[in-house]
């Protein structure tokens, strides 16, 4: 009974042959499962066996087929969870859940603001930050010993007085009404930079948005009321304004706006200080010497300016009580603030 002992032989190494990996399993594949392979062989040669020996050796030779077959099933589905081959791995995807940036607190409150005045009319400008003593202060009416002009104010370059940071958004109304003829409606948004000592109330750079409104009859009451618009759009429905006199070299007359305390609803906390007040913009009618400077006659034209500070506004809305906290970049301190815009 020869090809009952090397069935018997291979169904041995069979039940002792060690499977690891997806090569070992290909192997073993091979070598019994193939065209060519052992059990093929096997079932070929034993259409030539004498009759009598057929039932004995086609039982032990049945056991042989169901043991490779399901020693490799077995094996297959354990290889195919882990893709050995690193044929189907999509390098693309993220290998754990990837977070999302946020919006700066600054560009959500800048985005804000700005929105509320583009839905009454007014269009985005913006102008740069290194600027001419011209834009700056000149053509905006500061006198030539303007405190404002002075070294411990603004940031000068050493080798040209004449070039400067501009301390205020105030020189982009300049630029617009030296290239522009009136109607204008304008909301200019942008950094500004004062040598001032940093503390948790100032800082060397910090962003304003100016807004300027010239036309034919342009009055103090249509100043008040876009500003009151503001105020509610801004800070909500039952928001009160309050203007004080006030001095701008570039506007005549000139205010400082107050609204109403958000946080206590105007009955007085500590931080109004417990006047019910707290302070966010200046504004007025703008200078007629400044519109003549940009060749816009003060005869026929008029106009209202108001600049506010973005972190002033940030810090009503967000209660931040410390400003160096929006140029730290501080993962921790940024990704608390989310929003539409
Ligand atoms: N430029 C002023 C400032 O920086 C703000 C202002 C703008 C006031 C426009 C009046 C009109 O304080």
């Amino acid at each position: 009974m020869f090809m009952k002992k090397i069935i018997e032989e291979l169904l041995e190494k069979v039940r002792n042959t060690n499977i690891q990996t997806a090569e070992e399993l290909e192997a073993f594949r091979t070598e019994f499962l193939s065209k060519k392979g052992k059990l093929n062989e096997l079932f070929e040669e034993f259409k030539n066996i004498p009759k009598e020996a057929k039932k004995e050796v086609g039982q032990i030779l049945n056991v042989l087929k169901n043991e490779v077959n399901s020693k490799y099933e077995e094996h297959k589905k354990k290889f195919q969870s882990v893709n050995t081959k690193n044929e189907n791995i999509d390098l693309t995807c993220p290998p754990y859940p990837v977070q999302l940036g946020s919006r700066h607190p600054i560009s959500i409150v800048k985005n804000e603001i700005v929105e509320i005045f583009e839905r009454i009319g007014f269009v985005v400008s913006e102008g740069p930050e290194i600027e001419d003593d011209w834009h700056v202060f000149t053509a905006l009416n500061f006198p030539f010993d303007h405190p404002a002009r002075d070294m411990q104010d603004t940031f000068f370059i050493r080798r040209n007085p004449d070039i400067l940071l501009r301390t205020h958004t105030s020189s982009v109304q300049i630029r617009e009404m030296e290239k522009n003829k009136p109607p204008l409606r304008i909301i200019m948004p942008g950094r500004v930079y004062r040598n001032e000592a940093i503390s948790a109330r100032a800082h060397c750079f910090f962003h304003q948005i100016e807004g300027l409104y010239i036309d034919k009859k342009v009055s103090f009451a249509d100043l008040k009321q876009t500003l009151f618009y503001f105020a509610q759009q801004m800070f909500g429905e039952n928001t009160n304004i309050r203007l004080r006199p006030s001095y701008f070299p570039f506007t005549e007359p000139s205010a400082e706006m107050d609204i109403s305390c958000n946080l206590c609803g105007g009955t007085g906390c500590a931080f109004c200080k417990y006047t019910g007040w707290v302070e966010i913009l200046g504004c007025g009618m703008v200078d007629p010497n400044v519109l003549e400077n940009c060749n816009i006659s003060s005869k026929e034209y008029s106009g209202f300016a108001f600049g506010l500070g973005i972190e002033r506004i940030a810090n009503l809305k967000y209660r931040v009580n410390d400003i160096r906290l929006f140029s730290e970049n501080d993962i921790r301190f940024l990704k608390q603030f989310t929003s539409a815009l």
